[in-house]
């Protein structure tokens, strides 16, 4: 095991990753990177823009104008929690190109985690977990411990809707439903770095299961698998 515990957190959206991310770092003491919105950064970045999602010259303009303007408040952005960010940062992803230029940044967070964070969150930290699509294949293929976890599509598309619906969105099912199977088929086909489970991750399906019950199976999961105690 590396001197400080590092995680990777794949899967698809309204999964349950980012609440048991969130969760699980919070019980850990681990630093917490949702990965996904550095792509909705992107995809904002082009709307705001007005860019091209099919031209790849656009896209790596407004990704180079992030790279650039980083700093972790701007990932605080309310709009990037939005569909239409999540389409964009979608649409944005599939270049490979793009895709190399988040690289760096992510894999210094799993580095330099104390970097990216206040003093007094930084200190007592026992390691970094990281939320994504690649995180277990390409980000940090060397993680501790890999967790892709899943759900039906049916049940996702009724979380996201009850999450929409309390934020006051207006919003339908079958809508819901359908932009996720496109975004499920764009991030699973992309040629680079499609979202997979890494050959070593082990698959948490949280179909059935309470955010609760996602929690305690994951941690008897890292327990096992990093060798450790968690209290
Ligand atoms: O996880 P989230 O829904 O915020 O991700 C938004 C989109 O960003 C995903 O649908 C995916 O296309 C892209 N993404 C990615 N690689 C990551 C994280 C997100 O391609 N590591």
């Amino acid at each position: 095991m590396s001197e400080k515990l590092v995680i990777a957190l794949d899967g698809p959206a309204a999964s349950g990753k980012g609440t048991l991310g969130r969760a699980l770092s919070d019980k850990m003491g681990l630093a917490y990177f949702d990965t996904g919105k550095l792509y909705r950064a992107v995809g904002m970045r082009m709307i705001d823009t007005d860019s091209d999602f099919d031209n790849e010259n656009d896209v790596l303009s407004a990704t180079d104008w992030l790279v650039e303007h980083f700093t972790p408040e701007l990932l605080q952005d309310a709009r990037l929690k939005s569909d239409e960010a999540g389409v964009g940062a979608s649409k944005s992803g599939k270049y490979g190109a793009m895709r190399s230029k988040l690289l760096e940044l992510q894999r210094d967070f799993a580095k330099n985690p104390q970097n990216y964070l206040d003093e007094h969150t930084a200190s007592g930290l026992h390691g970094v977990l990281l939320d994504g699509r690649d995180i277990g294949t390409v980000v940090c293929p060397d993680a501790d411990v890999k967790l892709f976890v899943t759900a039906d599509i049916e049940k996702r598309a009724e979380r996201r809707l009850k999450e929409l619906q309390n934020n006051g969105v207006e919003v339908t099912y079958s809508d819901i439903l359908a932009d996720m199977k496109a975004r499920d088929a764009r991030d699973a086909s992309r040629e680079a770095a499609p979202m997979l489970a890494a050959d070593d991750a082990v698959v948490v399906d949280t179909s059935e299961m309470t955010p609760a019950d996602a929690l305690a199976k994951s941690l008897e999961i890292i327990a096992d698998k990093a060798g450790i105690t968690i209290e």
